[in-house]
């Protein structure tokens, strides 16, 4: 695969053509397809679930970059895994047993991955990194897309890279929350192999693909 790969979130897609929008952010060059699912008590809203995970799964070959906002996120992991994810991403948060929860996303036969609000040090994640696939780093507090990136985070990032280069761990590390075209080489330089956009395809009057092929040609 190429780096950066680009992972755009539907949450702020226009859920009336959501497969139309996927076809078209796939056709566009989209490496995956990040879905947020959100309970209203890890994080303060409410997206959506298994359906429009499986509806998504109908429109794309893509690899689904699933982002479980949701306490308890062991329960559901068979479900969202019957539903057609790739990757699942729980917070260590909301994770007392880390070490179960990814053996048992490994276990579905998925790649696991460990995501961190601003506020969380690496420290939380030091012994989990040689056991997972992918590292989410948080630009915002999670729970809506539009937010602004919050620019400390990109330090954290960078002594993450340093950390992992390193100690030769082969874990991605991936960026989400609050990523625009203005900002995008400042958040590739600091580490990410994946950089998650989300409300910046869909405000514009622009088409969703076109603002991806945009952010595409700035990445690489
Ligand atoms: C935030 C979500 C993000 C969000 C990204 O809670 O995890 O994936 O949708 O959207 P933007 O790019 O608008 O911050
Ligand atoms: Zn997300």
């Amino acid at each position: 695969y190429r780096l950066p790969m680009l992972s755009p979130s539907i949450l702020n897609a226009d859920f009336g053509h959501l497969a139309a929008v996927v076809r078209e952010l796939d056709e566009a060059g989209a490496d995956a397809i990040h879905l947020d699912i959100m309970d209203g008590r890890f994080v303060p809203n409410i997206s959506f679930g298994l359906p429009i995970v499986r509806a998504v799964r109908d429109a794309t070959t893509l690899p689904l970059d699933v982002h479980l906002m949701i306490v308890e996120p062991e329960r559901y992991l068979e479900a969202f895994a019957q539903a057609g994810a790739s990757a699942l991403t729980v917070h260590v948060e909301t994770c007392p047993h880390l070490h179960r929860t990814i053996q048992a996303i490994h276990e579905l036969g998925l790649l696991a991955g460990v995501a961190l609000n601003p506020a969380t040090p690496l420290a939380a994640i030091e012994e989990i990194l040689p056991f997972v696939d992918l590292v989410l780093i948080m630009t915002v507090d999670p729970g809506f897309g539009g937010q602004g990136l919050i620019p400390a985070v990109l330090g954290k990032l960078r002594r993450l890279r340093q950390m992992v280069d390193e100690r030769g761990f082969r874990c991605l590390l991936s960026v989400d929350g609050g990523v625009k075209l203005s900002n995008l080489e400042s958040v590739i330089s600091a580490g990410a192999d994946i950089v998650v956009t989300g409300s910046v395809l869909f405000t514009a009057e622009e088409r969703p693909g076109e603002i991806l092929r945009r952010l595409r040609e700035r990445a690489t």
